[in-house]
């Protein structure tokens, strides 16, 4: 969308200086669509804004004189330490925020030594994606089989042979993991997507547009449905969880528990990691925040597996919680896209570094040094102070 003079003018003195500012400035720089299909949950969005809204309820219960001097944010996480715990999860689409797309990730978190989620509907390739990482000036994992920054989201398609070839495409480019999303066996009811058909254009086939990409054969249906149309909606735990594991050695996370009971499922299935999402609120609307559900998950999986999160994020103390009520590595998913809109590369960096120097400044004033140390002793429900 060009941007109209009067834009120009009042982005002249846009300063922001925290994830919610950029919010304003995406709604008037993208294209309607775009914002609409970027800020929009499933119907009308009751979960996408629990998400946001659940943290109010969740208060920082402070401990003092406890030197605070030395602040530790690393954490160590499938063999590799972050300099966060914080990364970008994956999110379709990217090239309708910058004309760069995924690559403008892959580059931030190599040199910010955070994570990404490649997502399988990109609108850069994954080899592209990987190709970015690896670019980067000193980057120690140039040459290396494996790159600890990138993990890759995986559709499960119907078709086995297109779901192994991404599998098998991932793996040789050195994702570190395989994040198998169980949430969307068919798409969400994404008002936005029926009310403006077409808008949105073909932003998300990139993958299946590369030459040694057999599965283009159903990549030209076209419209913003067509991928999704194609995930298997007969994934299930017998059949689908051993048939992946059987495929590949990368780890495999699943993105997408809600539930304690699927947490201990995901545990007996011998999956490598969880990852507590909704989805951004995207797929079934009125089910709980995703920090709602975090402690029956965490009380099943905590210490056994590693657990991902995202939902909502959108402050360091945000950040904290999410830490305090169990999960190991919180993603954000829309505060990327916000980032990337405002400023390309610069922009998602700003961003990651809002977002690290609020969790810091958490730290500091709650009374905790390492991010392993930030317990449920450091948080309490509202409804426990009445
Ligand atoms: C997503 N999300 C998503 N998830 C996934 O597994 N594969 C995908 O391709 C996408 N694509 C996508 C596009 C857009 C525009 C959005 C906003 C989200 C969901 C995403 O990974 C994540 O779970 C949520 O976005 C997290 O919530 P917040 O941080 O956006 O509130």
């Amino acid at each position: 969308l060009q941007p109209t003079p009067e834009f120009l003018e009042w982005e002249a003195n846009f300063m922001p200086v925290c994830v919610n500012d950029l919010i304003p400035y995406c709604e008037r720089r993208l294209k309607p669509a775009f914002w609409e299909h970027i800020r929009d949950g499933a119907m009308d969005g009751e979960t996408n804004r629990n998400n946001v809204d659940v943290y109010k309820k969740i208060r920082i219960r402070p401990r003092v004189l406890r030197d605070v001097s030395n602040i530790d944010t690393t954490v160590k996480f499938f063999g590799h330490t972050f300099a966060s715990p914080i990364g970008l999860s994956p999110t379709g689409s990217v090239q309708m925020c910058h004309p760069e797309g995924e690559k403008v990730f892959a580059r931030t978190v190599a040199k910010m030594n955070q994570a990404y989620m490649c997502s399988t509907a990109t609108t850069v390739s994954l080899e592209d994606v990987a190709a970015e990482a690896r670019g980067v000036p000193d980057y120690p994992f140039a040459k290396t089989a494996h790159i600890p920054n990138l993990f890759f989201q995986l559709y499960v398609f119907g078709d086995k042979k297109v779901t192994e070839a991404l599998v098998k495409r991932a793996e040789r480019e050195g994702y570190t993991a395989m994040v198998v999303t169980v949430d969307t066996p068919r798409l969400g009811r994404r008002l936005t997507l029926i009310r403006r058909p077409g808008e949105l254009g073909k932003r998300v086939w990139a993958n299946f547009e590369t030459k040694d990409s057999d599965p283009t054969k159903f990549a030209n249906k076209g419209g913003n449905l067509g991928l999704s149309s194609n995930f298997s909606d007969t994934l299930n735990w017998d059949s689908d969880i051993k048939w992946l594991r059987s495929i590949t050695k990368l780890p495999i996370v699943l993105k997408g528990i809600m539930s304690g009971e699927d947490a201990e499922l995901a545990i007996k299935a011998g999956v490598d990691g969880i990852y507590v999402s909704n989805h951004g609120g995207r797929q079934l609307d009125t089910i709980p925040a995703t920090l709602e559900v975090l402690p029956e998950i965490a009380r099943v999986a905590k210490g056994k597996i590693p657990i991902m999160f995202d939902g909502g994020v959108r402050k360091g103390t945000d950040v904290f919680k999410a830490l305090a009520l169990g999960a190991d590595y919180v993603f954000i998913g829309r505060p990327a896209l916000y980032g990337l809109t405002w400023n390309g590369e610069e922009g998602i960096e700003q961003v990651l570094n809002w977002l690290n120097e609020e969790l810091r400044l958490a730290m500091v004033l709650a009374g905790t040094t390492s991010i392993k140390d930030i317990s449920k002793a450091f948080v309490r429900h509202e409804s426990e102070y009445w």
